[in-house]
């Protein structure tokens, strides 16, 4: 069996281009191709920086919507857009950039730290999230200013 790393529309950059903020990076990822169609895979710290205990998707944005708006405390993330297209904006409170995803096939780390915003979502995106924690209120930063604080700290 065949398998070929996807290769994502950026790639024809330096990769040091995509990591201005920490260790946030573009990952390809196993893409099999079969006439039947496509596959892809992700298997735990074999390709990502870490184990993950949680999957959650978002789906059905309504036009115009943004999702987001928070840092985290130690969670780290990996999104990849399952279906259409989206951006991710990340800050770490001294630089801003914007990743656009719109292939199965590679996704973008996300480090502990980092203020993300996810907008301009396709007509029928699905924005899969990979995370390295279950889901716990008190790792959140929801409020900029208070995030701005501690990356100071
Ligand atoms: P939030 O993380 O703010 O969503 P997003 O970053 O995509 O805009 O979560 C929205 C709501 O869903 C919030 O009330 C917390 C809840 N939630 C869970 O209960 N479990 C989870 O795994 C996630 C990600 C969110």
């Amino acid at each position: 069996m065949i398998i070929c790393y996807c290769y994502n529309n950026i790639l024809s950059l330096p990769i040091v281009s995509l990591m201005p903020l920490k260790n946030c990076k573009v990952i390809d990822l196993p893409k099999i191709s079969d006439p039947r169609g496509n596959l892809t895979f992700i298997e735990g710290s074999n390709h990502l920086p870490f184990d993950f205990k949680r999957v959650y998707y978002l789906y059905d944005v309504p036009g115009g919507a943004e999702r987001g708006g928070h840092a985290h405390k130690k969670l780290q993330q990996f999104i990849v857009a399952v279906s259409g297209s989206f951006d991710v904006v990340l800050s770490d409170g001294n630089e801003t950039k914007t990743f656009h995803l719109n292939r199965s096939c590679y996704g973008l780390y996300l480090d502990n730290m980092v203020w993300r915003v996810i907008n301009n979502f396709s007509s029928g995106a699905v924005c899969m999230v990979i995370a390295s924690e279950y889901y716990s209120e008190d790792d959140y930063y929801r409020n900029y200013e208070t995030f701005l604080e501690a990356t100071k700290e």
